[in-house]
């Protein structure tokens, strides 16, 4: 049963249970969408996944990223309980193997504690760092051993997470009373079904394992550790690795298996809990979850700050226009352009202004543009190396970052509403407004 919640949990969204019995409409209870981000069509398909016994109660959270806001939704179909308690948007499910993205968060958190020096530990005589290209043999040496020598000395943590060692699954080989570090210590036993980093194969082995590293090397326990650097800073106050807190609550869900029959919830028994808490041991609610989505939502391009020439208000368009005119012939910025530095592939970046335009009838709201052609570019004010003379690294060749067309478009006062960057990428053409065209649409903010 153990192995079979977590298989199940990475191809299903386990935020439901399941029942037999098809309810009539009548018995319908749903929570209303207040943000209006879930359309009656989702809400529709949830109850048809609880018509169709799939589920005996599900809830969903939608979580909407625009112009560096978050909007949130929250809806709830079904029961939580035997007795027909209703599933709602605080009810608590456990979150079976969504738990693992939590345990990879919480190691890249703790590389980050050793890269800034904010270690409580000492790494392994010799060792320098600890990324996620960090050795496992450099870490753990006296516990981490596969059965293969090649895979045994190369693999990284990369490799650990992203499933590739070469171990397959095996889930008949540990037993609810092991621990993260008695399971790690029989990998070695185990014969590999392929060689490191030939196949993707999908295994909840590491994922039990790793939180001995954090145990290690920070001097926690693993879910104290993602307590608090992860739940607390999120206000994730509902989101919990311990079943008596979860209990305590009131809110959390029964367990059902898809014939509706209730079983016991795995983390019953403490030791269990602790060794599955990697792979699979968060029990959280559509809120937290939400509050989690919106940090790891990908933010697109995030944002970048362009300057005017002799804006000198902060120190950041200061440098930013410092770095250009180090570069520049005659030590002085072009006026007629836009400047900015970021710490992205290339470090800087430039809008040179070539005309003011009326925006095509594909806009819906009509208004002026400004053209301009970007230029992404790598600068090096101070030099490097033995060469300490100013210098630009033209990167466009190599990044295929062609002089781009851009489009701002501005309001009736003149003011920039937002700029499209419309040939950054290849691929199809778009139709419609800059808006829709453009490869990248930033907002103005
Ligand atoms: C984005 O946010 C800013 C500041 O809150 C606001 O002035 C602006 O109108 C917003 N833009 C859009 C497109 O919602
Ligand atoms: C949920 O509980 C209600 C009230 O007890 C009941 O009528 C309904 O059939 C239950 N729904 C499911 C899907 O079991
Ligand atoms: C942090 O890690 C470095 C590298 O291993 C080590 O030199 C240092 O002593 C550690 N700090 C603490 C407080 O253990
Ligand atoms: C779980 O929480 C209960 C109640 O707060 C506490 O007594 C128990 O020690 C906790 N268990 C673990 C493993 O932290
Ligand atoms: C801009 O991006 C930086 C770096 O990712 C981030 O720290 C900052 O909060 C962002 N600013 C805004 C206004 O979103
Ligand atoms: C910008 O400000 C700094 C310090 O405030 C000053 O030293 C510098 O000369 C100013 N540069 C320009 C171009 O005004
Ligand atoms: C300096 O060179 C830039 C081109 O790099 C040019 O646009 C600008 O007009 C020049 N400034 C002066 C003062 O000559």
């Amino acid at each position: 049963m153990q192995a079979l919640a977590l298989s199940f949990a990475y191809v299903l969204p386990l935020l439901c249970s399941a029942s037999p019995n098809p309810g009539p409409r009548a018995d319908v209870r749903t929570t209303s969408s207040t943000a209006g981000l879930i359309s009656p069509e989702v809400s529709a398909y949830a109850q048809g996944l609880i018509d169709n016994s799939l589920a005996l109660g599900l809830t969903l959270s939608v979580v909407r990223l625009n112009n560096n806001s978050v909007t949130t939704d929250f809806c709830s179909w079904g029961n939580r309980t035997e007795d027909g308690d209703p599933a709602q948007p605080d009810t608590l499910f456990a979150i079976a193997s969504v738990s693992k993205a939590f345990l990879t968060s919480a190691l890249g958190i703790l590389m980050d504690d050793f890269a800034h020096g904010r270690n409580v530990t000492a790494l392994p005589h010799g060792v320098s760092e600890f990324t996620f290209d960090t050795k496992l043999e450099a870490l753990l040496p006296n516990v981490w051993k596969l059965e293969d020598d090649f895979a045994s000395q190369k693999s990284n943590f990369r490799d650990l997470l992203s499933h590739v060692t070469g171990l397959t699954r095996n889930e008949f080989m540990y037993t609810r009373t092991d621990t993260p570090l008695s399971l790690g210590e029989r990998f070695k036993y185990i014969h590999s079904g392929y060689e490191l980093r030939e196949q993707w194969s999908y295994s909840n082995l590491m994922y039990l394992f790793l939180p001995h590293v954090i145990t290690t090397y920070s001097s926690k326990t693993f879910q104290e550790f993602v307590t608090e650097r992860i739940f607390v800073p999120l206000d994730m106050t509902a989101t919990t690795y311990n079943l008596t807190v979860a209990d305590d609550s009131g809110l959390m869900s029964q367990s059902f298996i898809f014939t509706g029959r209730r079983i016991p919830i795995i983390f019953q028994d403490p030791t269990a809990a602790n060794f599955i808490a990697g792979a699979g041991g968060v029990m959280s609610n559509a809120i937290d979850m939400a509050k989690w989505a919106a940090t790891v939502l990908n933010h697109g391009y995030g944002n970048i700050t362009f300057c005017a020439p002799g804006d000198n208000s902060t120190t950041y368009c200061a440098g930013a226009l410092a770095d250009w005119a180090a570069i520049s012939a005659n030590g002085s910025v072009d006026p007629h352009a836009l400047y900015a530095t970021t710490p992205r592939i290339t470090t800087h970046a430039m809008m040179w202004h070539v005309c003011m335009t009326t925006t095509d009838s594909g806009d819906q709201d009509k208004g002026s543009a400004a053209s301009f052609l970007l230029t992404l570019q790598s600068i090096y004010p101070q030099g490097f190396g033995r060469d300490t003379t100013p210098f630009l690294e033209d990167t466009s060749s190599l990044f295929e970052f062609p002089e781009t067309d851009v489009q701002c478009l501005l309001d009736g006062q003149g003011n920039v509403k937002g700029c499209g960057w419309m040939d950054l990428e290849p691929g199809h053409e778009r139709t419609g407004s800059v808006q829709e065209r453009a490869d990248v649409w930033w907002d103005k903010i």
